[in-house]
């Protein structure tokens, strides 16, 4: 549960901000699945503030997906009030700053996860975001640099003190990475210091991790990353083991060919055809992970350019548990060559005929309304 008017938080479950995979086609059918709190994939404050499209675009939100935070990062205390301001007009139900990106470019300037090395830095520059706007903030770190500097204590007690309202806490340091163990036992030191909401997040990849976190630890919520990926129904699975111990509603086939669809069509009015397809081939192996022929079937989607061919393939496949479609699909260039105005090296042209064929596809979907994803 997630009280964003007390930040009285019990045992909430929330989507983490993952980059080019929390958009709004997939926010929205984890939140229908049970994720109480979702978040925009992280948008550089820098970007933001010259006017980059691509940071606006990230933080496109809509109503249906509330509670919503957009996540900002950057390592200037004036760009970041900035981008924390133009976001505070999107109406987010809250603004979270991102102190916890391992990746080089973005730590090594001092940014995400680099801001950990400078505490006061840190604390000064969140302190001013707080000021600057009216909406809540939030901070997600980890437990700190590194092995030799695991400084999360003194960073949520300085977080607290300059007016952030809950923290969530990736249990690793930024020199693991994603890999290795998670260390959630951090959770209860830090939550012996503070009072506000703390977030366990960091290999929490299936309900019963999910119920091992809220068993071992204080957490106020825990959050998942990489175990939704692909997967939506995860939230659901976590809510059912929380609430009666067990998954009583398993998912079927039918209904991740369903999801699949769904998320793949909010993709493709999101981002066009060619971009979607290309984009979505990440999930394919969580949406049919555990199902039988799963390798074939997989390398098939794979080969698919437009939303119909992974349509048909699905259900032919749903219907005879084979992957008949595979001889037939067609490569992305004998695709493209057919097309009316479209020569090999043209990428206008390719651009042109994908926005054809994309609104062709859809609206042969009588589910399909161009205005869906919206609402
Ligand atoms: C593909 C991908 C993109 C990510 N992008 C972000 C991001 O934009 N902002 C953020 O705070 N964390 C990001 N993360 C980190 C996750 O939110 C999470 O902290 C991390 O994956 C650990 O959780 P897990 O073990 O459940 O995967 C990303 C992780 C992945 C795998």
């Amino acid at each position: 549960m997630i009280d964003l008017e007390t930040f009285k938080w019990d045992r909430a479950v929330l989507l983490a901000p993952m980059e080019e995979v929390t958009d709004l086609s997939y926010r929205k059918i984890c939140r229908e699945l049970g994720a109480e709190l979702v978040y925009t994939e992280f948008v550089n404050s820098d970007g933001l503030i010259r006017g980059c499209r691509q940071g606006r675009r990230k933080m496109a939100i809509c109503d249906a997906e509330r509670p919503i935070g957009i996540q900002i990062y950057g390592n200037d205390t004036k760009t970041m009030v900035e981008a924390a301001c133009l976001a505070e007009e999107l109406a987010p139900d809250l603004i979270d700053i991102n102190a916890g990106c391992w990746v080089k470019k973005v730590s090594r300037r001092g940014a995400g996860a680099g801001l950990l090395k400078d505490p006061c830095f840190m604390e000064e520059m969140i302190r001013r975001v707080v000021k600057a706007v009216k909406v809540p903030v939030t901070v997600k770190t980890r437990i700190g640099w590194d092995e030799h500097s695991i400084n999360i204590i003194d960073i949520a007690k300085r977080l607290e003190g300059v007016g952030v309202r809950a923290l969530t806490i990736h249990c690793r340091t930024r020199a693991q990475g994603h890999s290795g163990m998670a260390d959630w036992s951090w959770i209860d030191k830090v939550k012996d210091h503070v009072k506000f909401p703390v977030i366990v997040n960091g290999g929490i990849l299936t309900a019963a991790d999910a119920l091992r976190a809220f068993r071992s630890t204080r957490a106020d919520g825990v959050m998942i990353a990489r175990g939704a990926l692909g997967t939506p129904w995860v939230f659901r699975e976590i809510k059912e083991m929380l609430k009666l111990g067990s998954i009583r509603t398993p998912i079927s086939l039918k209904e991740r060919i369903d999801l699949c669809l769904e998320h793949l069509r909010n993709l493709v009015l999101l981002k066009g055809e060619r971009r979607a397809l290309l984009s979505f081939r990440k999930y394919y192996s969580g949406y049919f992970r555990n199902i039988a022929n799963i390798s074939s079937l997989r390398m098939a989607l794979m080969q698919q350019i437009t939303y119909q061919a992974v349509a048909d393939l699905l259900r032919s496949y749903e219907v005879t548990g084979n992957v008949s479609y595979f001889k037939e699909v067609t490569t992305d260039k004998e695709h493209y060559s057919k097309k009316e105005h479209c020569s090999k090296n043209d990428e206008k042209a390719i651009k042109k005929a994908t926005i054809s064929t994309s609104c062709t596809s859809l609206q042969e979907d009588p589910r399909v309304s161009k205005n869906s994803i919206l609402q």
